[in-house]
């Protein structure tokens, strides 16, 4: 609408006065917040953005050449995209406990992106070095980090919104999005073009699948947890609740699989199998603090489980969680 319209062009007028002829570096994960402040940047500035896309081996399935389709192909934005998934499998070896899991996941992310970051502020022969670090921080993460902040509150954003790295690497900060809510933060990127399947789709954690996979996060395991959840997403966003008219995918505020490394007995045919299990969670909530799990139609959980067992070779099992939080939480680690 026309009221975005005027938004944006005042946006932009701002971003364009505050970084003249600079050049300008933002890290994209693909979650909402940095894409939105990507496609506004890259409207303002064009070429004088370049993004980051660190891929940790821990997105779901074609998450990361879907970030590039969306702002390469699409917007005609520099994206530099580092594949260190196995720098970071090969850091989590062996790896069981969760915070542990967290914390070598957010500290080589911040690694990894510096590193790009030290490159592009030192520019190359003929073209001159970056002055600006954009990040997607919203109203809530300012409030957020004025008042009380939960330790979880402090990981979530240690990934991409990250404390004192600016100063780290002496750049100043650009954050054009500080001013909005979340609701506002997506009707902007629907404003800018960007796909409202990316736009609201479900927050995922910054450590993604590493945190799904229980235990050891292995390759293998991360695989078929992809596959899996995959499926799973599909017949939510295709299976539509009749007296709402939405789907089950918009019906749920966030909703995925997780892998189990254990194994159970199956059949199939004349023969024995023994594969992993995957627990599909799916719940409701308002802010996340508590939240219901989703009543979903026994047809469509029968509808993904078939799928999951006949299409992912692997897995024998699919089980459904039932827990509400408190006292579990909506991750299983
Ligand atoms: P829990 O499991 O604590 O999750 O009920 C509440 C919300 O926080 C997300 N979450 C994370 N997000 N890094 C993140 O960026 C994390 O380490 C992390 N742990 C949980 C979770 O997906 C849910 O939306």
């Amino acid at each position: 609408d026309w009221i975005m319209g005027n938004y944006i062009e005042e946006a932009v007028a701002k971003i364009r006065e505050q970084v003249g002829d600079e050049e300008v570096i933002l890290g994209l994960s693909g979650g909402v917040d940095s894409s939105v402040a990507a496609a506004l940047i890259h409207r303002a500035i064009g070429d004088q953005l370049t993004c980051v896309f660190v891929d940790h081996g821990l997105l779901r399935l074609n998450e990361g050449d879907m970030v590039m389709d969306m702002f390469e192909g699409k917007l005609h934005a520099k994206v530099i995209r580092v594949d260190a998934s196995e720098l970071f499998l090969g850091q989590l070896a062996g790896v069981t406990d969760p915070e542990k899991k967290r914390k070598i996941i957010g500290g080589l992310f911040v690694d990894v992106f510096k590193a790009e970051a030290v490159k592009l502020k030192a520019g190359d022969g003929g073209h001159k070095g970056a002055t600006f670090l954009a990040q997607g921080t919203i109203y809530p993460d300012v409030v957020e980090s004025g008042g009380t902040k939960t330790k979880k509150a402090t990981t979530i954003k240690s990934h991409h919104n990250v404390g004192g790295l600016p100063e780290q690497l002496g750049l100043m900060l650009l954050e054009p999005l500080r001013e909005l809510f979340k609701d506002e933060v997506r009707e902007l990127g629907v404003a800018l073009g960007l796909p409202p399947e990316m736009v609201y789709r479900h927050p995922f954690p910054g450590p993604g699948l590493g945190v799904r996979i229980l235990g050891e996060v292995k390759k293998e395991y991360a695989d078929l947890l992809r596959r899996a959840d995959a499926i799973f997403i599909d017949e939510l966003r295709s299976t539509i609740e009749p007296n709402s008219g939405k789907s089950w995918y918009d019906l749920t505020s966030q909703a995925f699989t997780v892998f189990l490394p254990v194994k159970s007995v199956g059949v199939m045919g004349d023969g024995r199998t023994y594969d992993y299990v995957v627990a599909l969670r799916a719940v409701q909530t308002s802010d996340f603090m508590t939240a219901d799990w989703a009543e979903l139609p026994y047809s469509l959980l029968k509808k993904v489980s078939s799928r999951i067992i006949n299409e992912v070779r692997g897995i024998n099992r699919v089980t459904y969680d039932v827990s509400s939080k408190p006292p579990a939480t909506i991750e299983w680690e």
